[in-house]
């Protein structure tokens, strides 16, 4: 496995081992003793002989051995000297605990980099430095200061916050949940969250990988692996430092510079990500995935023994849009004939308040039979007869016997639940303190079993003039100039395909007239001016004029009146163009995100743009399922497929130019930002007109 020195050292030296208790190079190395560690250890101080009787070396070459894995905790001044010996001797994988780099300032900064120039030069991987280190319970490696050896698990862990990782690892060893790897990847000098991720996606320990971020390295190589990887296992991440504030908070912690929410959130779409707001929702999520096999469908059975939480549950299985698992009738008439009478035999199945353990064993024994079943959910509630630990030890038996769908339980309650809790954690059934929490985690399993077997993404690409557009941009860029304007813009999307309004420019009233008659009349006025650019301000646009007459007054007024307002703009005549019929105006845009790429934006114009901001944003480039459902995922959908009456538009053909832009962005990264706007949209079959487009080019 990559990474297999830092998870399966076969010798550690701990350089900065200190004889002081609550130091933390003496807990390091009491946490590597207390774990067990069964590899050979070598505490390395010059100023001591042994450490709680373990023999010291005062440096790395008297060792006379290259170790697998070097732990730096001196201060971050020697951290320099000691890297370079370790360079000499031949060491290849180094965790530097020590902080003060770059999370402190330039002159960290500048210190973190003489530190890993000297590790790449001598192929050296380093985790850190500002980590709390590496722990792997199977290999009872403890390579931190976080505290005691967690369980053995599933779960793979990284962190970007050492801190938050040691709070993990206090609630993980109360809760009794069990871990593959824990990684606090600090600064991420050198190894970063994708090596991590990487490294535990075919690792056969790690079911599930978890994990809190505050920025990501390089977003395009973290979308592309982390997609590869999401088929294999889930992937959750909490990731903070998305808003402004945040952001600031971040940068003065790990010194990390936090990318936009949005491109994150689209980012952890297209990979397959699975987002967490909350440790509780992260270890709520992780525990299923670890613990139970993936459900084969929407479809929830509950069993309780109170109708108050069945009825809670069923709320959160609908609002969630998960399927209530219609039992058959032969698990009717099975439930029929040895529960008692008063029992509810239908979804969710009410065992009754008396119930004991017996009761519980047998219908979850129906019930995980039934075809009609892809998850079971227990709840209970600790009534005067009821036995939390025995009914606990029932389902436990029963899920071992059959495997194939999920178990997740929901004993509610605190004191008289407790055993019951414990005995679920140890049976590796995962327990959740609401109804809706666990049917969040059946949620979450559903939606990823349902990712991964979405079709394989093919982004289609359509036949285009790039030559075309290759022309328009050098131009551009080198007159130095970085906004493309309407025309140039126009003729860039027609090289693409899309379809826009047709025109000519008019310098005199005559010539205005005859291409408005060529153009079939009602047709639009617009003043054409490098120098302006927002041309109805000056009075520069005049729409739907009707006849020869109209189109002479506008031309007149325009050549008279604007050049009195912007005596300073250069007026190269008259656009005359075509009155687009009337449509659904949308918007279609792009603003390229420096972590991730091009960001495609699908909004409603008009005033759903400005007031709801009703968009919605994806990675480029798109597939066709992608692009509709950026148009799905706005609150506005539904008034585009048309409601009471009204015609709808044209679905198909808004995707399509999405895809198309998409194209486009992908294929020129010179372009910034762009936006057609409007995007004119009419019913099935009609062809969408961009009317109005800006392109700004990269600086
Ligand atoms: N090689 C080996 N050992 C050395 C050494 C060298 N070149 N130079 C000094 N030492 C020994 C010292 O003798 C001392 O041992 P002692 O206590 O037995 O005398 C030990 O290394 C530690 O050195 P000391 O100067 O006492 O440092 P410290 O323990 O006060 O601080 C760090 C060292 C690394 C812990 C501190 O600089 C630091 O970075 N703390 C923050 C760590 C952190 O928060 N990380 C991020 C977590 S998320």
């Amino acid at each position: 496995m990559a990474l297999e020195s830092f998870f399966n050292p076969k010798s550690v030296a701990i350089v900065g081992a200190s004889r002081q208790r609550g130091k933390v190079g003496y807990e390091i190395l009491s946490n590597m003793v207390a774990a067990s560690y069964k590899g050979k250890l070598f505490p390395i101080n010059p100023n001591a002989d042994t450490i709680d009787s373990i023999k010291c070396y005062p440096d790395l070459k008297s060792i006379g051995q290259v170790p697998d894995l070097v732990i730096i905790i001196v201060p971050a001044g020697v951290v320099l000297a000691v890297m370079q010996q370790c360079a000499e001797i031949g060491v290849k994988s180094v965790i530097i605990i020590t902080a003060g780099f770059r999370e402190v300032g330039r002159e960290g900064r500048q210190l973190e980099e003489q530190v890993i120039q000297v590790a790449k030069q001598a192929g050296i991987k380093v985790i850190g430095p500002n980590c709390l280190g590496v722990i792997v319970p199977a290999n009872n490696l403890n390579a931190s200061f976080g505290g005691d050896l967690p369980a053995a698990g599933a779960i793979g862990y990284l962190s970007q916050s050492g801190a938050l990782l040691a709070a993990i690892l206090d609630m993980a060893n109360a809760n009794g949940i069990g871990f593959s790897k824990l990684i606090s990847i600090g600064n991420k000098a050198d190894v970063d969250e994708l090596d991590i991720i990487k490294a535990l996606g075919p690792d056969p320990a790690t079911k599930v990988i978890a994990g809190y971020l505050e920025s990501i390295t390089d977003g395009n190589a973290f979308v592309r692996e982390a997609e590869h990887i999401s088929y294999v296992k889930p992937i959750l991440l909490m990731k903070s430092g998305g808003t402004e504030a945040g952001a600031k908070a971040a940068s003065s912690h790990t010194g990390s510079l936090a990318g936009g929410e949005v491109a994150y959130e689209s980012a952890f779409n297209r990979a397959g990500v699975i987002r967490c707001d909350s440790i509780k929702q992260q270890f709520d999520y992780a525990q299923a995935f670890a613990n139970q096999p993936l459900p084969a469908g929407p479809r929830v059975a509950v069993i309780t023994n109170a109708g108050g939480p069945g009825i809670m549950a069923a709320d959160a299985i609908e609002q969630l849009t998960l399927a209530f698992a219609k039992l058959t009738d032969e698990t009717v008439a099975r439930l029929a004939s040895n529960l008692p009478p008063a029992a509810n035999l239908y979804n969710p199945v009410d065992v009754l308040g008396d119930a004991l353990a017996d009761r519980y064993q047998f219908a979850l024994d129906v019930v995980l039979d039934d075809p009609n079943v892809d998850t079971v959910l227990v709840l209970l509630t600790p009534q005067a007869m009821t036995d939390a630990a025995a009914t606990a030890e029932a389902v436990v038996n029963i899920a071992r016997q059959k495997e194939a769908k999920p178990i997740l339980a929901c004993f509610l309650g605190a004191g008289k639940v407790e055993d019951g809790i414990r005995i679920l954690r140890q049976g590796k059934i995962p327990q959740y303190d609401s109804p809706e929490s666990a049917v969040a985690a059946i949620k979450v399993m559903t939606d990823y079993v349902r990712w991964r077997s979405r079709p394989k993404r093919v982004v289609k690409l359509f036949p285009v003039n790039r030559r075309k557009v290759e022309n328009i941009i050098n131009r551009h860029l080198r007159q130095g100039m970085r906004e493309i304007g309407e025309t140039d813009s126009k003729e860039i999307l027609e090289a693409y395909g899309f379809v826009t309004p047709k025109g000519s420019i008019a310098t005199t009233a005559d010539q205005a007239v005859s291409i408005a008659q060529q153009l079939g009349y009602p047709v639009v006025l617009k003043i054409w001016s490098p120098d302006i650019l927002h041309k109805s301000d000056v009075g520069g646009v005049r729409l739907g004029l009707k006849s020869d007459q109209e189109v002479k007054d506008a031309f007149d007024l325009m050549m008279f009146r604007i050049p009195k307002k912007r005596p300073d703009a250069k007026i190269l005549g008259v656009l005359v163009q075509e009155m687009c019929r009337k449509g659904r105006e949308v918007i279609l845009g792009m603003n390229r995100d420096p972590h991730f790429g091009p960001l495609m934006m699908f909004g409603m114009g008009g005033i759903m743009v400005e007031v709801l901001k009703d968009v919605s944003f994806y990675l480029a480039p798109l597939t066709a399922e992608e692009a509709k459902q950026m148009l799905m995922n706005t609150r506005t959908y539904h008034i585009l497929k048309g409601v009471r009456g009204e015609e709808g538009v044209d679905i198909e053909k808004i995707a399509e130019g999405l895809q198309r832009l998409s194209q486009l962005v992908t294929e020129f990264p010179q372009i910034q930002q762009m936006d057609i706007n409007p995007y004119v949209v009419g019913p099935e079959g009609t062809t969408p007109i961009a009317v109005d487009a800006r392109m700004t080019l990269q600086e």
